[in-house]
């Protein structure tokens, strides 16, 4: 395996091993820095591979040219599989988890493609209609937070927020709704989970993030745009601007909330949203305080008009509107 990391994918061992009938690649397990192992294609990885996972080997890799080809097996089998009557609801969140990581990973290591943005759309459609089927969001949550990637969970959450709260306008469209999805789905794609590390760690001190973290939302727009992609000009800008704050101290441009869009705003006030949420265990006596605190919080321009969203979204009446 050559020792460059931008020809080597990383794919998580659960992952493959969902599809270990499937695989026509060869993978290459890290044992240590100087030691590699290669399993080639045929070989019983169904065997093979729990047993480094009990020694402690999460992942495996595989090379560039045979990801590319995962990737199309697995968006195939999100197009084929997931609505079969035969595929549980804990079947369809392992799918979605998995998509999602295998794009998140082909966005980092492979730059934008065809193929990983039409992943990325699937991944948008197909966890809103998995929420939206579920009569709890709550009990969605604690069922499947285990099974699902812990990035993709909050994206679907916020992704649902964002367009319940669009719901509450009366320009929404369905159009509208999956473009604003989209920008849940895809705001973070080129993040690493410990990147989210660092920014926990950081808390509202942006400045002391890294370059990379820092920059990501108009690094994931810069290569939206320059895959000539068909990515709505309405995702592009969310993205772009879904770290900024009404008072202009968010990042990356520090813009203040006459330039924020009020679908920016809505994904924003969503993102702040379903972190409080979790931070509260979905407490629904605390819903009515939130949402109180959040008209305080968001009260300026487009930042007041997706706060009311949010609470005519849970049938609270603010007074004047
Ligand atoms: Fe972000």
């Amino acid at each position: 395996m050559e020792d460059d990391k931008k020809t080597v994918c990383r794919l998580d061992i659960d992952s493959l091993l969902r599809f270990e009938g499937s695989v026509t690649f060869d993978i290459y397990i890290r044992l240590s820095d100087d030691k590699t192992v290669k399993l080639s294609r045929g070989e019983d990885i169904k065997q093979v591979l729990p047993k480094y996972k009990e020694k402690g080997v999460d992942y495996v890799y595989v090379i560039k040219e045979q990801y590319i080809q995962y990737l199309e097996f697995l968006r195939g089998n999100l197009t084929s599989k997931f609505y079969n009557p035969l595929t549980s609801t804990i079947d369809q969140v392992e799918m979605l988890s998995d998509s999602y990581k295998a794009t998140r990973e082909s966005f980092i290591k492979l730059g934008i493609s065809e193929n990983a943005v039409l992943m990325a759309e699937e991944v948008s459609r197909k966890s809103l209609d998995v929420v939206n089927k579920s009569a709890n969001i709550y009990q969605f949550f604690i069922a499947f937070k285990e099974k699902c990637d812990k990035q993709l969970m909050n994206k679907m959450l916020i992704s649902y927020t964002t367009t319940l709260m669009i719901s509450t306008f009366d320009w929404q469209t369905a159009a509208i709704k999956e473009k604003a999805a989209l920008s849940c789905i895809l705001s973070d794609i080129i993040l690493e989970p410990e990147d989210f590390d660092i920014m926990a760690a950081c808390g509202t001190d942006y400045k002391n993030l890294p370059e990379k973290i820092y920059n990501h939302p108009l690094e994931i727009s810069r290569m939206l745009q320059s895959g000539g992609s068909m990515i709505s000009k309405e995702t592009i800008i969310m993205i772009e601007q879904h770290h900024e704050k009404p008072d202009g101290t968010g990042y990356p441009k520090k813009l203040r909330h006459t330039t924020i869009t009020l679908l920016s705003a809505i994904q924003i006030v969503a993102e702040d949203f379903v972190e409080a949420l979790i931070r509260n265990n979905f407490d629904h006596k605390a819903h009515k305080e939130l949402l109180a605190l959040f008209l305080n919080k968001y009260y300026q321009g487009n930042f007041r008009k997706a706060a009311i969203s949010l609470c005519k979204m849970f049938g609270v009446d603010v007074p004047g509107f």
